[in-house]
Order: structure tokens, then sequence, then C-alpha cells
């Protein structure tokens, strides 16, 4: 695995979205493996940058996103739909056809979960998937003791996540508590992996997943496995990672 420890976040959103911008150059119709939460949001914000002074062209792009909420409507403020949209398809070029996302109002979880692979698989795989990670090492909603041999599937949350999520929603009640998730083979299948990580809150995590033994209770920890993993952070979450 390759690490790369920058000063800030905006640093190692800058890191991340040139990665990006160089594997979009080098290869147009790059198949993007896409997450939402706070810490890509930068990353975003520089690659709608890129494609509005005119260095990055979406138009033969395909994108799946990692996961979203079982329950909520596209056009609910807190779906992830909702969120990729707002943060970068409405802001580049990207056709519609091509952007994947699993539709959180399927109730039929085998259905919606068979499709998103074969959707995957049909698009030649991913090219490069960009992971955050959660402060219970998850990565997507791949929650501690997951098997890394599932692929997509439904998730019950854990309470950490949905205590670290009740933020983006008006009280903890309304956050849902399943989601349509991507498994570790998918990620794992994907030929290149970017995790961005950042914040001192997330340094003990880092720590776990990267400098201890690859293990379910840690789902992060299995990228160490990756032939073609980076880790870009910030030097807060670097802080306890030993190199
Ligand atoms: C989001 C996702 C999650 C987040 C993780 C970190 O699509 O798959 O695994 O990457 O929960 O979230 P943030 O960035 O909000 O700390």
């Amino acid at each position: 695995m390759k690490v790369i420890i920058v000063e800030d976040y905006d640093k190692m959103s800058e890191v991340a979205a040139d990665i990006l911008a160089k594997q979009i150059t080098e290869k147009p119709n790059t198949v993007l493996g896409l997450a939402t939460g706070s810490t890509p949001i930068g990353m975003y914000k520089k690659l709608v940058e890129y494609y509005q002074n005119g260095k990055l062209n979406f138009s033969e792009i395909k994108s799946f996103n990692l996961d979203e909420y079982c329950g909520l409507p596209k056009d609910n403020v807190q779906s992830y739909w909702y969120f990729m949209h707002d943060n970068l398809f409405n802001h580049i070029n990207i056709k519609s056809d091509n952007v994947n996302m699993f539709d959180g109002e399927e109730n039929d979880a085998k259905k919606a979960c068979e499709e998103y692979d074969m959707a995957i698989e049909k698009a030649g795989g991913i090219d490069l998937q960009i992971l955050g990670c959660g402060h219970n090492g998850h990565i997507a909603f791949n929650e501690p003791s997951t098997e890394f041999s599932k692929s997509s599937h439904r998730v019950e949350l854990q309470e950490s996540t949905i205590n670290a999520n009740k933020r983006l929603f008006a009280d903890v009640s309304q956050v849902p508590k399943t989601s349509y998730t991507m498994g570790i083979k998918n990620i794992m299948n994907a030929k290149k992996i970017v995790m961005l990580v950042s914040g001192e809150d997330k340094a003990l995590t880092v720590h776990q997943a990267f400098n201890g033994p690859i293990v379910s209770t840690v789902p992060a920890s299995v990228l160490q496995l990756h032939n073609d993993f980076t880790l870009v952070m910030d030097k807060a979450a670097a802080s306890k990672y030993v190199k």
C-alpha cells in the first residue's frame, strides 16, 4: 500500500482530486466508485473546479456509488442520491444514464443487490474506487465483522454508525436503520482504491486498520491486501500511524 500524508483537509482533497483527474485524463471512460460522507466533499469541489476550468471531461465516465439508505426517496435531502447530485453530478457533464446508485426504495433486497452487482460487471468493473473510513473501521456500510467475501447486500446499521450520521438529520430517530451497500468483495475487485481520511478523531482507526492485523472487526484492514491501494490522509489522521 502507498501512504500519502499531507498537512490538512484541503491538501488531502487536492491530492485525491489530482489522482482522479489523472485517471480520467488517461482513461476518459473510467468507471468510478464513489463515496458520500463529509470526507470527500472537498475533493468533489476540486473536481467541479477542474471541470469548470476545462481541465476535465466526464462525458464518458460511469459511476457507481458505494451505498444508499433504505427507505429514503431520491429527492429526500438526506439520501445519498441527493448528496451526490448536490455535491458533484449537477455541476459536471456526467450523463445521468451513466450514474449508478442503489434504489433505496426497492424493498426486494435480492433484486436490488443482484442488479447492482451485474451492472458493475457489465460496465467492466470499477477502475478507481474512492473510500472514506468510519470511526469503527467500516468501509461503505460494511460494519465490523462483515464477511470479506460478501458482494452487494442490505445491512442493519450499527448504533455507532447511526450516532455518527445523526448530525445530518433532525434527530436520531430519523436516521434510517438499514442501507444497501457494496460488499467488501466489490470494493476489493476495484482495480485501484484510494481512501481519504481526515482528522484526529480517525487517528486510532487508521492505526488499527493499517498498523494492525487484517481482521473483520476492522473492515478497512482488508485494504492492506489490495495491490493498488493508496491511503491519503492529513497529519491529524496520521498522528497514531506508524510508518
Ligand atoms: C459513504 C460511506 C461511508 C463513509 C464513512 C466515513 O458512502 O461509504 O463508509 O465513507 O462513514 O464518513 P465521513 O466521511 O462522513 O466521516
